[in-house]
């Protein structure tokens, strides 16, 4: 018998949080002690507060990841952060390709691919993002789209560390709205069959997290669609009694 896909629930802080947040990550590490997680837990602040938050998360089990890394290990890149710093900083994990830099910074399939390269160069997982917008789903063109993503920005060899694919719809995000269930189990059943027939063994085995409004009222019936195998969670994973909630549905 094959060991199942242990589920990966990774917040995603954006450009949220301080010092003052890190109570937050004290309180849900007392939480995650008291009753121990049924999967991996994740925290992706921002880079500033990679290494304190480290400090305090690692002792409960909880693993830090950064949001985003240059595809260059050092250099001329004003203001950027390399996978290796990331690393250095204590994180395992590091977001690329989200929504909201492919949108705002222009960033390409190409340019997610060589951040994945990275990353993985560097030691660390990438949790790469893909979805639709809402006029593409409307157009009937989510699967073509998602598909796109995942061929161009995915990258050719996945290693040992493996890769995780984030399913994040772009007008889910933030808004309050969710897929169906029958939408999410067919996007995640294609994203799978996709990276079974790329990858074999490591595809079949790859986490596939589903992103965009996933709350304490919602994460159980999400996290029960086949294929999912976790979560990225935006502005619930904030506040230590929402992301706890949220963890405890797997
Ligand atoms: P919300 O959970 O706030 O919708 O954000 C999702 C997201 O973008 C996580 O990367």
């Amino acid at each position: 018998m094959t060991t199942p896909i242990t589920p990966l629930i990774a917040g995603n802080w954006k450009m949220n949080g301080t010092n003052a947040s890190l109570a937050e990550v004290r309180r849900l590490s007392e939480l995650l002690t008291a009753t121990p997680p049924r999967c991996t837990v994740v925290i992706c602040p921002p880079a500033t507060l990679l290494a304190p938050l480290n400090a305090i998360a690692a002792p409960s089990g909880i693993v830090v990841g950064g949001q985003d890394c240059h595809p260059m290990p050092s250099g001329a890149h004003t203001g950027d952060v390399s996978a290796q710093m990331i690393a250095d900083a204590g994180a395992q994990y590091v977001i690329v390709g989200h929504s909201e830099r492919r949108a705002r910074y222009g960033e390409t399939d190409d340019l997610v691919r060589g951040k994945a390269v990275a990353a993985m160069t560097a030691g660390l997982t990438p949790i790469i993002c893909v979805g639709e917008t809402e006029a593409e789903r409307r157009d009937g063109k989510a699967e073509e789209i998602v598909a796109g993503q995942l061929a161009n920005s995915v990258p050719e060899q996945i290693g040992q560390l493996g890769i995780v694919i984030a399913y994040e719809p772009v007008w889910a995000i933030g808004s309050g709205l969710t897929p169906t269930s029958d939408d999410i189990a067919q996007m995640h059943g294609t994203i799978r069959r996709l990276l079974t027939e790329r990858y074999g063994e490591a595809g079949a085995r790859s986490r596939i997290l589903y992103g965009g409004s996933m709350k304490p009222a919602n994460a159980r019936e999400i996290l029960d669609i086949e294929n999912v195998n976790g979560g990225l969670v935006g502005g619930a994973s904030l506040l230590a009694n929402d992301f706890h909630a949220i963890i405890s549905a797997v």
